[in-house]
């Protein structure tokens, strides 16, 4: 296996990581890797069994909390897992909040926290860990996206908005990086059967070409993928059962 292929060295960062994608990435990349910070918001419980389940199966982990609302916790979330675990090689900034509301309901201080929480910190995190990464040569970064970020969606103006802006933000990183055998790319699911779905999935499901919604394994598949691979950069993946055709 070549170089670039092989993740069993690598230490990966996974935020939102007490939730259905991220647990489910989390999961996955279990696999390859040598070892995982598994970053929660507020649900210390599911993101230590979590870390707990990937130690049993003979990795390294550990949960990490981290408020992304915070402008000084993505920093020091980062030097709190290359304490414990050592330099990041695969950022997934994973996390988001997603408060459904009508554009008329979304006032400064609401629309600011949802950019703080899922736009600023994934900025945050992956300037801090860009120059070891381009030090040693390698690294990865995902930024997740949702279907929002092309259609506008069901959550809120602040939801979508903040999603597109992740698009342009990994381009303007990736390109910067690329020589330095650093990847920056976005994922953008469709519907994901998590707490995050706003609705019955069965009723949400009949919006969806392929009839249903998506699982977090699908998603992690898809992540892991792109993950693995030294030659995919500055790409917008979609995983959202052809609601968005491009
Ligand atoms: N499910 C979908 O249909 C869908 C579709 C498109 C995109 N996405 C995106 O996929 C990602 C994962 O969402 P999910 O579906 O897995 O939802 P989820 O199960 O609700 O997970 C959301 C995660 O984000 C974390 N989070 C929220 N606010 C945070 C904060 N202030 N600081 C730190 N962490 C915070 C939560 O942590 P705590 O619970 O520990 O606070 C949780 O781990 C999100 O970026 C979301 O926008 C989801």
């Amino acid at each position: 296996m070549s170089e670039e292929l092989d993740l069993a060295r690598r230490i990966a960062l996974v935020t939102g990581a007490s939730g259905g994608i991220g647990s489910a990435i989390c999961r996955r990349l279990a696999q390859d890797v040598a070892g995982i910070a598994v970053a929660y918001g507020s649900n210390a419980e599911p993101a230590e069994a979590l870390a707990a389940e990937i130690v049993s199966g003979g990795r390294a982990a550990q949960a990490f909390a981290c408020d992304m609302a915070d402008s000084v916790a993505p920093g020091q979330l980062i030097d709190d897992v290359e304490a414990v675990l050592g330099p990041v090689d695969i950022l997934v900034a994973n996390h988001g909040v997603a408060r459904q509301a009508r554009y008329e309901d979304v006032d400064a201080a609401a629309f600011d926290h949802t950019l703080a929480v899922n736009l600023r910190a994934p900025f945050l995190l992956a300037r801090r860990v860009l120059p070891g990464m381009r030090e040693r040569g390698f690294g990865r970064i995902l930024f997740m996206s949702s279907v929002a970020a092309f259609r506008g969606g069901i959550i809120s103006p602040d939801y979508a908005a903040s999603k597109a802006a992740l698009h342009g933000l990994a381009h303007f990183l990736a390109s910067r990086v690329a020589a330095d055998g650093v990847t920056v790319n976005v994922l953008a699911p469709g519907l994901v059967e998590t707490a995050m779905l706003p609705g019955d999935p069965q009723q949400l499901a009949k919006t969806t070409p392929v009839g249903r919604v998506g699982h977090p394994a699908e998603v992690a598949d898809l992540a892991v993928a792109i993950l693995r691979n030294g030659y995919i950069t500055n790409q917008v993946f979609s995983i959202d059962g052809g609601t968005y055709p491009r």
